[in-house]
Order: C-alpha cells, then sequence, then structure tokens
C-alpha cells in the first residue's frame, strides 16, 4: 500500500504508527471524521521547525552554537519530531502537564485536581517509558457505528475531549490536527489506541 510505504519512511514515524491509519478508510465519513482522529501525528511532509535563531543568524559557523541550542525552549514554537526524549520529558513537565492540568480542571476540578503525568501515561509514568498511545487508556471503537455507540454513552467526555483535549495538545505539540483528508495530523489515536 502506498499509505504504508509513506509511513515507515522514517524511524521516527514508524514509532507511532498506528496500524488504524490504515484501516481508518471510514474516517473519511464526515459526521465523526475528526472525532475519531486515529492517526497520530506525522507529517509526511515533514515541515521543518522554524530554524533555530542562531542558524539563520550565522549560516557559516553553525555548529558551536548549534549544539548549545539543543536545550527546548519552553516557550515557542518546538519541533517535537527532532526533539529527544529527554527534551521532550522536559517539555511535558515544563509545558505541557501544567497547561493540561489547567484544561482538564477546568472541566473537572474534583477528579483532575492531582492531575499527574500517569493519567495520560499511566504505567508508562512509572516505569519510564512514557509510550503513546498507552493501551491503559480506554480503548475506542475503531468501527464508526460502534464508535458513535460508545461516544453517545459519553457525550460530556466525548466532547471534552473533541472540543478541548485534542486541540490543545495538537497546538502544545504544535502539530496540525488530524486531517482525514490527508490522514496525518494529531488526533485521538495519539493517546488511545483503537479496539481491534
Ligand atoms: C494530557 C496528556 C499528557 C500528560 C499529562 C503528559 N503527557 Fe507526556 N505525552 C503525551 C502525548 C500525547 C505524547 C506523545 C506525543 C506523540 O505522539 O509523539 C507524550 C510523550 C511523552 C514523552 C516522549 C515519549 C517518546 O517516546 O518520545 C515523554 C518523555 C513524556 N511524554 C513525558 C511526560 C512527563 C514526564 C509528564 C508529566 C510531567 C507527561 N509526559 C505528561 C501526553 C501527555
Ligand atoms: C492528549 C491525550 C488524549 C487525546 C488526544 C484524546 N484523549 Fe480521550 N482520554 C485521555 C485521557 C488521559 C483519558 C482518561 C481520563 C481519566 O482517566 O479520567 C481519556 C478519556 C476519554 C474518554 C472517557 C472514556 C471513559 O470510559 O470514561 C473518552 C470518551 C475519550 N477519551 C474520547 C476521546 C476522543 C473521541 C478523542 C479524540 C477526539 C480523544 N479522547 C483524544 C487522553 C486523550
Amino acid at each position: 500500500m502506498a499509505a504504508t510505504m509513506n509511513l515507515i519512511a522514517t524511524p521516527s514515524v514508524l514509532r507511532r504508527i498506528p496500524t488504524l491509519v490504515t484501516r481508518a478508510a471510514w474516517l473519511l465519513a464526515p459526521a465523526f471524521a475528526c472525532v475519531v482522529a486515529c492517526a497520530s501525528h506525522q507529517n509526511p511532509a515533514e515541515t521543518p521547525a522554524p530554524a533555530a535563531p542562531t542558524q539563520s543568524a550565522a549560516p557559516a559557523a553553525p555548529t558551536a552554537s548549534e549544539s548549545a541550542a539543543v536545550a527546548p525552549a519552553p516557550t515557542g514554537p518546538i519541533n517535537w519530531d527532532a526533539m529527544s526524549k529527554e527534551q521532550r520529558g522536559a517539555y511535558m513537565k515544563q509545558v505541557v502537564m501544567p497547561k493540561m492540568k489547567e484544561v482538564f480542571v477546568a472541566f473537572d476540578a474534583k477528579k483532575y485536581g492531582d492531575m499527574k503525568c500517569n493519567t495520560c501515561h499511566g504505567s508508562g509514568a512509572v516505569n519510564g517509558s512514557f509510550t503513546m498511545p498507552n493501551p491503559e487508556l480506554p480503548k475506542l471503537p475503531s468501527d464508526m457505528s460502534k464508535f458513535k455507540q460508545w461516544a453517545a454513552k459519553k457525550p460530556q467526555m466525548t466532547e471534552f475531549m473533541l472540543k478541548h483535549v485534542k486541540p490543545e495538545m495538537a497546538k502544545l505539540l504544535n502539530e496540525p490536527e488530524y486531517d482525514p483528508a490527508t490522514k496525518t495530523g494529531f488526533g485521538c489515536g495519539a493517546c488511545h489506541t483503537m479496539e481491534k
């Protein structure tokens, strides 16, 4: 399959290849297209992040300043795909966690007042793998009609995920939201696994 070829193009993409990308054709159905937004957030057309200031300022002698500029800036656009696991962890701690906690607390202060890394990462936050998607989160039905039934039982949570969690997280990772037309972008499938 052509899609598969694209997906195995780079190791970082391979790492997060959701098998569902290839079997999520039904996502093209308009109503819930973005609801399940299964793909993770890789973009084969890999838009490079804005060059580090040092690079554009001094293109002739980049090496030293480049390695000095490796630490993730806590603000400003990031290039998630290019970040090391360490940098990602630091960014999660400094930027993602505080913001996402704010988002979850606004939805349910009682339930999420004590939100931690493991709310999203489960035991991955304990064993240090931080693997996403996290198979311990509720699995999303991969079939459209089943998904609708499932979501209808949890309308508030579904709406919260759709309107707040997904967009906010995409923004924090500086990734486009899942687009069913290209099957790329940050969607539900970046955090949730799908039922087989
Ligand atoms: C709101 C949910 C959420 C919370 C809370 C959260 N993370 Fe994450 N984290 C994610 C997502 C989503 C990814 C994967 C992004 C992607 O698709 O590559 C991720 C990825 C990571 C990675 C990179 C893993 C890898 O294989 O590259 C690390 C490390 C990490 N998180 C650490 C943390 C730490 C430490 C905390 C707590 C301070 C934390 N996370 C809290 C959602 C969350
Ligand atoms: C940044 C990670 C992340 C993304 C993206 C995400 N979710 Fe979630 N979702 C979670 C977490 C974490 C929980 C569990 C919260 C808890 O334990 O209370 C959850 C819980 C849910 C629940 C509640 C399930 C239950 O049994 O109570 C539903 C429904 C849900 N998500 C649907 C979705 C849908 C649909 C999307 C895409 C629009 C989506 N989620 C995107 C992290 C995410």
